[in-house]
């Protein structure tokens, strides 16, 4: 089963409050929301009372990725304003364990972002506190990116590592109908993408075209 998570990154921010209600109605089965705090990236979005704001007008879980250098000082914030499922960066330097025990406690999904240059196994000690793992297809900061073939043996790898019946591999950057038959082959099962969705006519077909895309 392919998930499609429409990033809002992508989204008209003058009316975010309808952009994530008129995806949801499009067939998304997530929305993503890029939180950056232009340290971990040089690019600045939103941060708890946006997600606060947009979780009125969202019908599915809000999928929550954290580029930030500092995630521990804000998760208590983004749990209380509806982030139904955190995703952290491995390469931050705040111990990550407690976090992701702190997430499964308070009801919340847990993931793991790679960068691109961030090898598979630094999976390795976390895998059991994990429902997600994001394979950046891009380098994170910034939407509209060309997506990184070399990612490919990366989701493989991380798919021989993981069980997939309670681990999701999550690819984001540069996801359109090119690429995403190239991840789903490799073992992603959910597909992030803003441009492709957001930049179409027809944000409906857009995802189901993502969704099909190798039936
Ligand atoms: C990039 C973000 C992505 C971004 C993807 O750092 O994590 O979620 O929105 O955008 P596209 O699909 O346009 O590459
Ligand atoms: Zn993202």
């Amino acid at each position: 089963m392919i998930q499609v998570a429409p990033s809002i990154l992508s989204a008209d921010f003058a009316h975010l409050g309808k952009a994530v209600a008129d995806v949801c109605a499009a067939g998304a089965d997530l929305i993503h929301v890029d939180v950056m705090d232009g340290h971990f990236v040089p690019n600045i979005t939103f941060g708890p009372m946006v997600v606060k704001a947009i979780k009125p007008y969202a019908t599915v879980p809000l999928d929550v990725h954290l580029m930030m250098t500092n995630p521990q000082d804000y998760l208590c914030d983004f749990v209380d304003a509806g982030a139904n499922q955190i995703t952290l960066h491995a390469e931050v330097e705040q111990d990550l364990v407690p976090m992701l025990q702190y997430l499964r406690s308070r009801g919340v999904k847990t993931g793991l972002s790679l960068r691109p240059r961030t090898p598979a196994s630094i999976l390795e000690n976390y895998l059991p506190y994990l429902d997600l793992v994001l394979v950046m297809t891009v380098e994170p900061g910034f939407g509209g990116q060309e997506f990184l073939i070399t990612q490919l043996p990366k989701i493989a790898l991380i798919h021989g590592m993981i069980d997939p019946s309670k681990t999701l591999i999550q690819v984001d950057g540069g996801i359109n109908d090119k690429s995403a038959p190239l991840c789903i082959e490799n073992g992603a099962s959910t597909l992030i993408a803003g441009s492709y969705i957001f930049g179409a006519p027809d944000w409906a077909k857009a995802i189901e075209t993502l969704r099909r895309v190798n039936d």
